[in-house]
């Protein structure tokens, strides 16, 4: 008899390789190859649902030794250091910090006048707390003077591209377990969570770029769930500056009530509000693709749609009137 449970993770394993494609060819094969390996797929089954995730898994694989060269080599890692594939599971978690995405986060900052706190909810390191910091090309246009974190962007539409950075007084941000770009452990977990494809090297050279950068002027980081600390981060906004409450990438985390009472709280606080995130994840921002996540997100300023926007912040779409 089949056993429906290994089914269920099997078929997470082949979406997942389905919507890799163009990212990541390796994890494309290694998906696939999981999605067809009993004894993997039972070790994952051991693991409590929340935790069984290809992004999970992959990370855990690289940061324990590398990328595998194909499935028999991943199934002959997972059976000889289960213990520590397991214990590594269970202590980390998607936290992929992309500053990029700080590139589709600008110009909506840019229609807010400073000076602007930033209060990052699901901030990982916080490497999206530094607008300010890194430079830009908006289709070939310049934004600030040339730095170690260059974020080239194309657009559509009637963007309202800023003609000089925002004025970003103070970097505070909450997540579960923020994540700590001086340690060296964390710092290799950021590394292992980018895929292996052809976007690696650049992500990778960001990522170190932009972790200095914070390094050199940390964030206040504040550990614990988006809802509950919201009050404390709030509390730490320099009187004066404008409270900017920002979250890419987060909302799919959250079961529906949860998602659904942090926005009803953001909603009736007197702050600024931008969303960047899968479609539908913010009410009135289109259908929610399955699972929150999709091919691009929604950029929203105060809950309005303003533009989609790739998720990783490479490209802007930005809605007519
Ligand atoms: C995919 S990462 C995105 C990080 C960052 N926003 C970015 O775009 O680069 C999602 C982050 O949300 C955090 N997170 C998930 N649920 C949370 C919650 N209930 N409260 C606070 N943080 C949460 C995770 O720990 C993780 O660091």
């Amino acid at each position: 008899m089949r056993d429906q449970g290994l089914d269920r993770i099997a078929q997470g394993y082949r979406a997942f390789a389905a919507e890799t494609v163009e990212e990541s060819p390796a994890y494309v094969a290694l998906a696939a190859a999981v999605a067809d390996d009993r004894d993997v797929l039972r070790f994952l089954a051991g693991l409590p649902v929340g935790k069984r995730h290809p992004t999970l898994f992959f990370a855990t694989v690289r940061f324990l030794g590398g990328v595998p060269a194909d499935g028999a080599e991943l199934h002959d890692r997972v059976l000889t250091d289960g213990d520590r594939f397991r214990s590594t599971m269970l202590a980390r978690a998607t936290q992929t910090n992309e500053p990029a995405r700080c590139a589709a986060l600008l110009p909506a900052l840019a229609t807010i006048g400073g000076p602007l706190a930033l209060v990052e909810v699901g901030t990982s390191a916080g490497l999206c707390l530094y607008p300010d910091r890194y430079s830009y090309e908006f289709d070939g246009r310049p934004v600030g003077s040339r730095g170690p974190v260059h974020l080239r962007c194309a657009t559509s539409g009637p963007v309202p591209v800023p003609a000089a950075l925002p004025d970003v007084v103070a970097r505070i941000g909450i997540d579960l377990d923020p994540l700590d770009v001086t340690d060296a452990g964390d710092m290799r977990w950021l590394r292992a969570l980018v895929w292996p494809g052809p976007a690696e090297a650049a992500r990778l050279q960001r990522l170190d770029a932009a972790a200095a950068i914070a390094a050199q002027d940390p964030p206040t980081l504040l550990a614990g769930d988006l809802l509950e600390r919201l009050p404390d981060a709030l509390a730490l906004v320099p009187e004066g500056a404008v409270p900017v409450v920002l979250h890419t990438a987060v909302l799919p985390y959250l079961a529906g009530p949860h998602r659904g009472a942090f926005i009803e709280r953001v909603r009736e606080l007197p702050v600024r509000w931008i969303a960047q995130e899968g479609a539908g994840m913010v009410p009135g921002t289109g259908e929610p693709y399955p699972g929150g996540w999709g091919p691009y997100f929604v950029l929203s300023l105060d809950g309005r749609p303003l533009a989609h926007t790739a998720p990783h912040g490479g490209r802007v779409d930005w809605f007519s009137g």
